[in-house]
């Protein structure tokens, strides 16, 4: 037996709900299996900070650090709530994560499954990629605010480019369409405008794309891309882009892909220095928290990407068919949070 050491961090509002089900999924898809899940539970998120003051505390980022993979499900409080107003949770724990253990490759899919509705009329085919930047660009931290709450206040964000960056990200991105049938890549930015960190991202892409002759490139701006993702998802195959692009064509891709209930991701270090995390795109969702309504597909998804990149490919898929086999019977009809984790297990093929 292979004993997997799991940390998981459900989080605030949807999330404990959302991952108590994608958990259920995991056990029932790895029963009778060679494999067995070490699971540590660390509770982390605002509700944490709310009864300790703590955000992360490193002994906690330590013992995290020492496991096989990462399940989150979501973290932040109420918007506006005024006792977290100096805490910083998707700052100091979600993005410091993805930081420190270098999740340069986050991974964003988008499939509409048979029998969902987009919110597109006609969607076509849609199953593309998006492999968004993670540990650099807008999201860096850089910048401040200078003479706050006066009227001669500047504040200043600055994205960070290195080409180590880019360019580790842009090869996870080829090597992905390398191994997709369509073999097609493209990178957004808005380099038309970002001049100097559009200029240093072509560089990178051209050069690696010149060691993947068979992989077809093209290039779009960010906000074309959004036209594009509307009118046609089935031109996509892989995208690569930076952070904050990323972050904002993937909520899209997620309405596109029939909900953000679905949304699934992983973030990758594919060095193996650190553990990978998987986590739906969604947050806390603190409007449907508690009522049993949040969909755990996203959260059983994100299960799904993790046993890939834990190797256990079969049970991944798995995993997969049993979701399509789920969707493809519920159509867009919404159901309690645990009965579609049921629905799911119901519908795991045999293993072998
Ligand atoms: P959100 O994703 O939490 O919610 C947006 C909308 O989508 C809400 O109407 C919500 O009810 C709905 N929704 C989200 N997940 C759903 C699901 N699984 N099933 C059904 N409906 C779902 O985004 P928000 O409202 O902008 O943010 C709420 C909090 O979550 C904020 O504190 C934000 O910072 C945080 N957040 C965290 C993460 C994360 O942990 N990865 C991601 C995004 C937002
Ligand atoms: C996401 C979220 C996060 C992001 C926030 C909560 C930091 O929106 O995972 O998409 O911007 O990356
Ligand atoms: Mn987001």
């Amino acid at each position: 037996t292979r004993t997997i050491k799991l940390a998981v961090i459900p989080g605030d509002g949807i999330g404990p709900e959302v991952i108590e089900q994608a958990n259920r999924v995991l056990d029932a898809a790895l029963a009778g299996g060679e494999v067995a899940l070490d699971r540590t539970e660390f509770k982390l998120g605002a509700d944490r900070f709310l009864e300790t003051g703590d955000t992360l505390p490193e002994a906690e980022q330590a013992a995290i650090a020492e496991h096989d993979a990462i399940l989150f499900g979501a973290v932040g409080g109420v918007p506006g709530d005024p006792r977290l107003k100096n805490a910083n949770i998707e700052r100091g724990l979600l993005l410091k994560l993805r930081f420190d253990f270098e999740h340069y490759a986050n991974v964003r899919p988008c499939t509409l499954f048979p029998g969902v509705e987009s919110t597109l009329k006609q969607p076509g085919d849609v199953d593309f990629v998006v492999v968004r930047e993670g540990t650099e660009g807008p999201y860096a931290g850089n910048g401040g605010r200078l003479r706050p709450g006066t009227p001669a206040e500047v504040a200043t964000e600055v994205s960070v480019n290195t080409a180590f960056g880019i360019e580790r990200v842009v090869r996870y991105a080829f090597e992905t369409a390398q191994s997709r049938p369509r073999k097609k890549l493209t990178w957004v930015h808005k380099t038309n405008v970002l001049v100097h960190a559009g200029a240093t991202w072509q560089r990178i892409v051209q050069t690696v794309a010149a060691e993947y002759p068979e992989i077809a490139v093209d290039y779009m701006h960010v906000d074309a891309a959004t036209i594009f993702m509307v009118q046609d998802p089935s031109r996509f195959d892989v995208i690569v882009t930076d952070n904050l692009f990323g972050d904002i064509l993937t909520d899209l891709a997620g309405a596109i892909g029939g909900g953000i209930g679905l949304a699934a991701s992983g973030n990758i270090n594919p060095d193996g220095t650190f553990p990978s995390m998987f986590e739906p795109v969604h947050g806390s969702a603190p409007d449907i928290a508690g009522q049993q309504k949040a969909d755990p597909t996203a959260a059983i998804l994100s299960a799904a990407l993790m046993l890939d990149h834990l190797g256990l490919t079969a049970d991944g898929d798995r995993v997969r068919a049993a979701v399509r086999a789920d969707l493809a019977t519920r159509g867009a009809a919404t159901r309690p949070t645990a009965e579609i984790g049921d629905a799911v297990i119901a519908q795991l093929p045999q293993r072998g």
